[in-house]
């Protein structure tokens, strides 16, 4: 009979990762976090021990003694992730190395961190070579990979990048074995009475409501990118105001130029001067402008004029024929995410599916705190697929 394989979980959160090494048969020593409600949360769904720790600090006697094939760590990514400010000194990006570091000090044979693509990308990539660097010093061979999630039986376009490390003879790590395509339809369905699924539609008549009536599935509201995927404030007049089909032309040309004419100055476009957007549309615009800037809809930059809100990536309609965007902590905010045909966001327990985590895995604390655990987590379905190579490898 095969000895059971072991493993140990650093930054474990509610333990996306750990469900898929639980469930490929390895036994959990112990899973760590800083976050109360996460252990909580993991010590209700998970065999593995779940203790709170602050793991930024080198002191390890908690883990002294355990001797586990396997270190996966799941680091934060807020400080790489191109959803927030990237800060590169941001004090949580060091805590890759610290990952490393650890893994070291549990002498394990096998060493999985998994993160974010941003982690690798640019100046903040020098944490990943830190860390990679250390586990090469320390006798362990390396290889970074990009996994998509899609293909691991996830419903989902995620992207996560994954620093593997082993010590023995062999010179590579096997491919990580794809699981079976996985629908958003057939994730969603059959919900009813399941734990921590309290869908709430948006009220009737409200801003939200209306604006949710006009965005078909895969479209989204967005005032700065022409095609059928973008829905327009100016095209939703029962909530920003009506416009006349002069003013639409202006506000068109304006999102075109803005991107066209550029600057430089200001993020991916700039505001424009009156004049090239008069010679744009053929005529003198000031009239419309004056009324475009009186209802809201252009705000005045110095002598220039630009587009009063961006809305990029707002109220994103999913779709039962493409996988869901990569679930964040955002996904129960109908103002970042609706349902496929409902108007509202969506539960956690549809986030959760979507993640592929099972249905008696529940979640508890506020629903800004289930949301964080669940778009956090590695999802269960691409972590048994790593945990399953881990063994054939160690085998
Ligand atoms: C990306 S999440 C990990 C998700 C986890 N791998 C999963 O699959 O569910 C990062 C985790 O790092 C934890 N964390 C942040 N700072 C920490 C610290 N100093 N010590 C321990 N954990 C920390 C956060 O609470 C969060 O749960």
């Amino acid at each position: 009979m095969s000895r059971e394989l072991s493993f140990v979980s650093l930054f474990c959160g509610c333990g996306g990762m750990d469900i898929g090494f639980e469930q490929a048969g390895f036994r959990g020593l112990f899973a760590g976090d800083i976050d109360e409600q996460a252990i909580s949360v993991y010590g209700r769904n998970l065999k593995t021990p779940g203790h709170v720790i602050d793991l930024s600090t080198k002191n390890a006697s908690s883990w002294c003694g355990l001797k586990p094939d396997v270190v996966v760590a799941g680091p934060p990514c807020q400080g790489f992730s191109t959803l927030g400010k990237r800060r590169i000194d941001d004090p949580r990006n060091s805590l890759i190395v610290a990952a490393a570091y650890h893994a070291v000090s549990l002498k394990s044979k096998v060493v999985i961190l998994e993160n974010v693509s941003g982690a690798m990308s640019g100046k903040h990539g020098g944490y990943w070579e830190t860390a990679t660097n250390f586990l090469v010093a320390s006798g362990y061979l390396t290889d970074s990979r990009t996994v998509v999630c899609s293909e691991f039986g996830v419903p989902q376009i995620r992207r996560r990048v994954l620093l593997v490390a082993w010590r023995g003879k062999q010179k590579s790590f096997p491919a990580f074995q794809q699981g079976n395509h996985a629908d958003l339809k057939t994730a969603l369905t059959q919900l009813d009475g399941k734990a921590n699924h309290e869908p709430a539609e948006l009220r009737r008549q409200t801003p939200d409501y209306k604006i949710a009536q006009r965005i078909a599935p895969y479209q989204k509201l967005c005032n700065v990118r022409a095609g059928d995927r973008a829905v327009p404030t100016w095209e939703i007049p029962e909530v920003f105001g009506s416009t006349s089909t002069e003013e639409r032309q202006v506000l068109c040309a304006i999102r075109r130029l803005r991107r066209q004419l550029r600057l430089r100055a200001s993020g991916d476009a700039d505001p424009l001067m009156l004049r090239d957007i008069s010679q744009h549309c053929g005529g003198d615009v000031s009239k419309p402008v004056e009324r475009l800037l009186r209802q809201g809809y252009l705000r005045k930059i110095g002598k220039r004029v630009d587009l009063s809100h961006t809305f990029n990536g707002k109220y994103r309609r999913l779709s039962w024929d493409h996988p869901a965007p990569a679930v964040d902590t955002r996904f129960g905010d109908p103002r970042y995410y609706l349902h496929p045909e409902e108007h509202r966001g969506l539960s956690v327990r549809e986030a959760a599916r979507i993640q592929g985590f099972p249905d008696e895995f529940e979640f508890s604390g506020t629903r800004a705190a289930q949301f964080t655990m669940v778009g956090n987590a590695v999802p269960p379905p691409l972590a048994k697929q790593l945990a399953e190579s881990v063994r054939e490898f160690l085998r």
